[in-house]
């Protein structure tokens, strides 16, 4: 895997965290290229059938942590830290601000599906925002104009606002676009509180929670819900900076909160 390093982002504002204009953003703008062309509705169904229920491999949490620890993500304009110190900082900024314990640990293991990416997949059929496919591309969507090479853009079916989806069908009926938001939350979906498994699900959705786009196929429990996705999204974002937090200083605590709510291994 392609080890990316981005310019330091210490001593930004916030207003310029997710700025795709920039020059340096080359390699952004090439992961994108590659997910909008290659991400189509029959591929999303394609890796749904490979990769759920997921079954690959077992391991605890700590592994996991591990295991990531060795990527950096190439569709974040924002970052040059490993995943596991993505994962700390966020969670790190969660419990400073007081928040419960079951959101301090969704902090901690919102990515952990990134792990697709070091069992050989792609990093556009695992990171990057994610969009929903069988119906048509918002063009809001980051980098929209790349959808052009898209084949399901030429697909009479998938071309409606609502495509192949009834009108308030919910979320959970929509197939969005493959990667790590997704198969985490398939695998912790009986183990989080309901706005854990939104935020873990839906969290690289930005067309829906920042754009404000796609109500037309949500229904009233996806509202209800969408703050609270909104509410992970600015520590999923604003806690990122250079300064890496002390793993050894804090893996005691993070070790009790992960054994107070989750089975001692997960399926992968
Ligand atoms: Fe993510
Ligand atoms: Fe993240």
């Amino acid at each position: 895997m392609a080890q990316k390093v981005y310019p330091d982002p210490q001593g930004r504002g916030r207003k310029t965290y997710r700025d795709y204009s920039r020059e340096t953003c080359s390699c952004v703008r090439e992961f994108y290229r590659l997910h909008h062309r290659h991400q189509t509705f029959e591929f999303v169904l394609q890796k749904q059938k490979e990769w759920l229920p997921p079954r690959r491999r077992k391991m605890t949490v700590m592994e996991a942590l591990d295991f990531l620890n060795t990527l950096v993500d190439d569709s974040d304009p924002d970052i040059e830290l490993d995943q596991l110190q993505h994962l700390l900082q966020t969670s790190e900024a969660i419990r400073q601000a007081g928040h419960e314990d079951w959101f301090v640990l969704t902090g901690l293991l919102h990515d952990l599906g990134k792990v697709l990416c070091l069992f050989g997949e792609p990093q556009w059929a695992v990171v990057g925002d994610t969009h929903p496919v069988g119906c048509a591309f918002n063009d809001r969507i980051v980098y929209a104009e790349f959808f052009e090479a898209n084949k399901d853009k030429r697909n009479p079916r998938f071309n409606t606002e609502t495509g192949i989806y009834e009108a308030g069908c919910g979320l959970r009926r929509v197939h969005l676009s493959w990667g790590h938001d997704e198969y985490l939350f398939q695998i912790l979906k009986d183990q989080l509180p309901e706005p854990a498994l939104y935020m873990i699900r839906y969290h690289s959705f930005y067309a829906w929670h920042r754009e404000g786009q796609y109500d037309f196929l949500c229904d009233d429990h996806d509202r209800e819900m969408l703050p609270w996705v909104r509410r992970f999204n600015a520590y999923d974002l604003y806690s990122k900076n250079s300064n890496p937090p002390d793993w050894r200083r804090l893996q005691k605590y993070y070790r009790a909160l992960v054994a107070d709510h989750l089975p001692e291994r997960l399926i992968f």
